[in-house]
């Protein structure tokens, strides 16, 4: 036991900010026991002084002055959760500068500028720690970064957005359409009163350049991510892919291959018998495999509160013990390689295509000798129900294909006469 003191600012009072500091307040009896000192929250930043008064004991620790913070030198470590850009990222430079460690949440910044601030953590030999950043409350870069870090990892995949995974579920259980299952969740509180960076996939995009980055030791910006989000899912896509044995997901990939790194996030077909086809509401879950460690899992609560709240605190407590232990800045940017970033139309991935087409003989055969000119394997194939106007609906699987090829064949598809629609073209999960 030791009653050593160290002193703490948080940046921002809102969602996690609340939920660290109620932590912090339920963690304070034990916490000279479990980490041989005693945190002190000291300051907190707000833009509105009033508003925040009702959320704190004390009043007197609230300031509206960044100034105070930076420049109080009992303060050891910066918690920023006030999100975005601006000011975050000069914040945060500047804590970093001033010697102080920093702990943040701020995916938006880190997908973009993380090299930037983990090099200037080394610079000044002070941590700067983001485990809230990914998949909230489950632990993945620490992991990542430490109890993996003995591993060539090959893959670190999964369901990285809570929102989406929630609309995704009500649309497989109910039989919801894209619109009622998005009213549903901002009604009860899952959505964001602007979900879109959420539906439009930019919310898994950041937070899987920030995956690959530790996975691969390479360095990977939210700009090589190619992006898809969940607003042209139908539940009819859903049904089908249901009757093909798959769930439909929202997933994010990242892939380590000899061409360069694969990463990207999109509405994904997934065998319902993989684990991460049972991961429903609004959990995330992320998949990793490596050399050594084959396959892990690693599961729970992506968002929220106290979820983010207990992550961001995790990293505090970190810190705390290595500033006793005068050890600071021991893990700092683990990004050694400079690997190629694959464009996505040079990956191969089996693809599910769903598409309206004449009702006569030797159509299929026309489809497929397109595909046949292009490489194109059919894995599966289903004519489902035959719709109004002398049109059926003819749902396809491929094999795996190079995603440049299968474009092309489906370009030609559409010139077709014969092809009236084609209503859905998603990517199917698997090995390749
Ligand atoms: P939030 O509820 O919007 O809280 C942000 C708070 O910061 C607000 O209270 C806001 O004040 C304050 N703020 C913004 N700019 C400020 C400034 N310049 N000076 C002082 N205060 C400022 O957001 P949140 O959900 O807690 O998210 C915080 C961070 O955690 C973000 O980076 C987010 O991506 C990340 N994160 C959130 C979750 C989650 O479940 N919510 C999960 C993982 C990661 P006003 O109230 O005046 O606007
Ligand atoms: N909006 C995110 C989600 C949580 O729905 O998972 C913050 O990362």
């Amino acid at each position: 036991m030791n009653d050593k003191v160290i002193n703490a600012a948080l940046l921002g009072l809102g969602t996690v900010g609340t939920g660290v500091y109620k932590v912090w307040k339920s963690q304070e009896p034990e916490m000279a026991d479990k980490i041989g000192s005693r945190l002190n929250i000291k300051k907190i930043l707000v833009r509105n002084l009033e508003k925040a008064a009702r959320k704190v004991d004390d009043p007197s620790v609230l300031t509206d002055s960044w100034e105070e913070i930076l420049n109080d030198p009992e303060i050891d470590i910066v918690i920023e959760l006030i999100g975005g850009i601006d000011p975050a990222r000069a914040y945060i430079l500047e804590a970093l500068k001033a010697g102080k460690h920093v702990v943040s949440a701020n995916k938006d910044l880190i997908a973009v500028h993380g090299r930037e601030l983990l090099d200037a953590a080394a610079a000044h030999k002070v941590d700067f720690l983001y485990e809230a950043a990914v998949a909230g409350g489950i632990p993945i870069i620490r992991p990542l970064k430490q109890c993996l870090a003995a591993n060539h990892m090959s893959e670190v995949m999964g369901i990285v957005n809570g929102t989406t995974n929630f609309i995704l579920t009500r649309m497989t259980r109910e039989g919801m359409e894209f619109a009622d299952a998005l009213a549903l969740a901002a009604r009860l509180g899952y959505a964001e009163a602007d979900p879109t960076a959420d539906i439009e996939g930019l919310d898994a995009g950041r937070k899987v350049a920030i995956l690959a980055s530790a996975a691969f030791n390479s360095r990977v910006v939210l700009d090589d991510v190619h992006i898809e989000g969940i607003t042209k899912i139908s539940a009819g896509d859903i049904r089908y892919a249901r009757e093909m044995g798959c769930d439909i997901k929202l997933l994010g990939v990242a892939r380590n291959t000899p061409e360069g790194i694969e990463a990207y996030v999109c509405p994904m077909l997934i065998p319902s018998s993989h684990p991460l086809a049972s991961v429903n509401d609004s959990y995330n879950a992320v998949f990793v495999r490596g050399d050594a460690v084959q396959d892990a899992m690693f599961f729970g609560r992506g968002a929220g509160e106290m979820p983010t709240a207990s992550a961001v605190m995790g990293d505090v407590f970190d810190i705390m013990r290595n500033i006793r232990a005068d050890c600071c800045a021991r893990i700092g940017c683990t990004c050694y390689k400079n690997l190629p970033v694959k464009k996505m139309e040079d990956i191969c991935n089996r693809y599910f295509l769903r598409m309206q087409v004449e009702d006569r003989c030797g159509v299929l055969a026309e489809m497929t000798a397109v595909f046949a000119k292009y490489n194109v394997s059919v894995a599966q194939i289903v004519q489902k129900e035959k719709m109004a106007r002398e049109r059926a609906e003819v749902v396809v699987i491929t094999d795996s294909v190079r995603e440049g090829d299968f474009l092309t064949a489906v370009e030609e598809l559409r010139r077709r006469e014969s092809i009236h629609e084609i209503s859905s073209l998603l990517r199917v999960y698997g090995e390749n």
